[in-house]
């Protein structure tokens, strides 16, 4: 492809404001306005503001002791999501997250309230379950070394050889709990017993939702990848488009990648928007609208006359979509559907609020130099109502790609997530073998892993 394209290399502008220079072409603004139809609100929202040049040191990554700082004063404060409501829909039902040392139960009470306990038994420690272990419909909660008991909302059940501790006072000894809230049908956990409410933390999230409720999703697929890098390295691989270039060049065609919107809302909420491109600007080779319409995999000889290859490709999927997933798509935008929209929620959530990439992902640091990726796909709930059961989590070690997985292969995303998890074992070695010992990010197309370090620093110093 290298003769169609022809202005990647193009020098910066001298002239403009550090910040402000924007690569050739039609940015996501231009095609909402050329789609001719009504996204939401959301969608039409730009802000972006330029954060400084300077180089950011890969200790942040490789240091050891930047990482115990960070599991002391930053994954003990935040929010993060631990498991969706959907996995503990009865009372009784459970799920165990685990976060660095820490591990927390997530249980639904007999009053239906959802709560999250410190995994560990207020007698002599014991895990009350393993890590990542989930189950359904416990009366109460039963320690396994000595088998004292403690009833669903955490209060103290019962004690064998009750005579042997009678300075046992029953309301001192009942599970340490924890802040627990839910927000789009996802459960979140704060580690900080004086957290500031997850309804404060979510800060922009919300509203932007607002016409996106992932809480009327479920989980069609869920795996969880270790991954050979840092959390941070690993994780911010999926929040810029720079690299489609070399990572990913047979997307080049159909995406806009250079001209991908970058957004910075809020301290904890960052936007990419990227769009399934009607003619990549890089390519000197104008296409007609039959050729584009091929590169979506379509004959280009049926493009109904007048009508651009991204409305035809956008009608084709809602309709193909409506029917596969029973639920009407007949209100949702071309770019709703065919756009890779993806919201990062400080420190470790990315939410895609689109139909045809609905992913989720989420990066958990297993000490300085290893992580663990999960993806879920979230697909809207069938017009019936009837909430299938959640997808079981799959596993893939680092050297198991995500193309050994029959079903993460029906969802055509099996080849990109290769692409991009193969970089990470050589930018994990390239990082700590560095005697530059520093990166040099982009003004624009890297500005949110700019954001993130910024906002890192905050809860380091003590703030959130
Ligand atoms: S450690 Fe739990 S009952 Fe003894
Ligand atoms: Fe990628």
């Amino acid at each position: 492809m290298s003769n169609e394209r022809f202005d990647i290399y193009a020098t910066s502008d001298q002239s403009l404001a550090p910040g402000d220079a924007r690569c050739p072409g039609p940015s996501p603004q231009d095609m909402l306005n050329r789609d001719m139809d009504t996204p939401p609100d959301a969608l039409k929202q730009v802000k972006y503001e330029y954060l400084g040049s300077d180089d950011i040191p890969l200790s942040r990554y490789t240091d050891e002791a930047f990482y115990r700082s960070e599991v002391e004063h930053m994954w003990q404060k935040t929010w993060q999501w631990a498991c969706r409501e959907e996995h503990v829909t009865d009372v009784g039902d459970y799920y165990v997250y685990d976060i660095c040392d820490d591990s927390v139960i997530i249980i639904r009470g007999e009053d239906n309230q959802i709560r999250a306990f410190i995994n560990s038994c207020p007698h002599r420690g014991m895990q009350f379950f393993g890590a990542g272990e989930q189950g359904q419909g416990k009366q109460f909660l039963r320690c396994p070394f000595h088998g004292m008991s403690w009833h669903l909302d955490g209060s103290l059940r019962d004690i064998p050889c009750r005579w042997d501790f009678p300075h046992i006072e029953d309301e001192k000894f009942g599970l340490t709990e924890i802040p627990c809230d839910s927000w789009g049908g996802f459960v979140f956990i704060n580690l900080d017993p004086d957290a500031t409410p997850l309804g404060d933390y979510l800060q922009v999230l919300p509203e932007h939702f607002a016409e996106w409720p992932l809480e009327n999703r479920f989980i069609s697929l869920h795996t969880q990848k270790i991954l050979p890098g840092n959390w941070k390295m690993c994780m911010e691989g999926f929040l810029e488009a720079f690299h489609v270039l070399a990572t990913h060049p047979e997307a080049l065609r159909t995406s806009s990648w250079a001209n991908t919107q970058y957004d910075i809302f809020s301290p904890h909420v960052t936007r990419f928007f990227q769009n399934l491109s009607s003619g990549n600007p890089h390519f000197e080779k104008r296409y007609s609208e039959a050729e584009l319409f091929s590169f979506f995999g379509h004959d280009g000889k049926t493009l109904p006359e007048g009508m651009t290859a991204r409305q035809a490709h956008a009608d084709i999927l809602r309709e193909n979509m409506s029917k596969e997933l029973a639920v009407d798509l007949s209100g949702h935008s071309n770019s709703e559907m065919l756009d890779s929209i993806e919201y990062h929620l400080f420190p470790n959530a990315c939410f895609f609020p689109g139909v045809v990439i609905p992913l989720i992902y989420r990066f958990r640091p297993l000490g300085v130099d290893r992580c663990v990726h999960d993806i879920m796909l979230l697909q809207p709930l069938p017009d019936s109502g009837i909430r299938p059961k959640p997808a079981p989590v799959e596993k893939l070690e680092i050297d198991e790609p995500y193309t050994s997985l029959a079903s993460f292969n029906q969802t055509g995303l099996s080849h990109v997530l290769d692409q991009d998890t193969e970089n990470f074992t050589r930018q994990w070695a390239g990082m700590k073998a560095s005697k530059k010992g520093h990166q040099t990010l982009g003004n624009y197309q890297e500005v949110r892993i700019r954001h993130f370090h910024d906002v890192l620093d905050t809860f380091l110093r003590g703030g959130e």
